[in-house]
């Protein structure tokens, strides 16, 4: 995640502009780790999510590690209101993962189905439980989980205590304005505390690993 010094976590929709080259590098190696990239909807609609690169650096260490040559996005939507025109479902390299509720409706189900998704489902309403969509993509042998937010997401994993380490990288830039925080949604009991493993600068952006105590 991505945040300005006033908290915001995109200006105009996006996080480009408050992002650099290197926080996008950092971006990539994360993803190079990665088993699956777990992302709110809004997001992938806002971004134009694209599906995930196979990339030469983490070819051997990928399938040393039995994964495969990119990470499946795995899309978290309630509507299951997605362009399954765009290359994310048209032309990714491992398939990509839709994850919602029991309850979702039927017939979007079979769309996404029908457009080459695998749908995930991970909660008994229309909505997906940050728990549950833990041990389902664990069942399909995914344990290396990334998620890339957005902050309405976020919040989610952090109240159900399933977030245990933060690459937040701090933009010397104010917007003001009422751009959302890195985490939304209504605020947890206690305050969750995390430890800082590392902490790089370029250019004056920070770039932080905080681990869950
Ligand atoms: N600074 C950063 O690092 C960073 C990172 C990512 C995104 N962003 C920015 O954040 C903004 C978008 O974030 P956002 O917080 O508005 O949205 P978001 O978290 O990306 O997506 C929210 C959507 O995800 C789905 N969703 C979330 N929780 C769900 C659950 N429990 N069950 C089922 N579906 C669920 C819903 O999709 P449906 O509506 O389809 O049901 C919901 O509308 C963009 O402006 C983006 O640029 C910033």
């Amino acid at each position: 995640m991505v945040s300005t010094l006033d908290g915001a976590a995109q200006h105009d929709g996006r996080s480009q502009p408050i992002s650099t080259a290197t926080d996008m590098r950092i971006f990539g190696t994360l993803r190079g780790l990665a088993d699956v990239v777990i992302v709110g909807a809004e997001t992938v609609r806002l971004e134009g999510y694209r599906p995930a690169r196979a990339r030469a650096e983490f070819a051997d260490a990928r399938e040393a590690a039995g994964q495969g040559p990119a990470p499946a996005i795995a899309v978290v939507s309630a509507s299951l209101d997605l362009d399954y025109g765009l290359p994310l479902f048209t032309s990714p390299l491992v398939p990509t993962l839709v994850l919602t509720g029991a309850a979702a409706a039927p017939d979007r189900i079979a769309t996404a189905e029908k457009a080459g998704a695998q749908v995930v489902i991970a909660g008994d309403g229309v909505g997906v439980d940050p728990v549950r969509a833990v041990q389902a993509l664990a069942e399909l042998g995914h344990t290396r989980l990334l998620t890339e937010g957005g902050p309405r997401l976020l919040g989610q994993l952090v109240a159900a205590g399933v977030l245990d380490e933060l690459c937040l990288t701090i933009s010397p830039m104010l917007t003001a304005g009422d751009a959302q925080r890195i985490a939304g949604g209504p605020s947890v009991a206690v305050p969750k505390r995390f430890e800082l493993v590392s902490l790089l600068e370029e250019e004056g952006f920070l770039f932080g690993r905080y681990r869950r105590t």
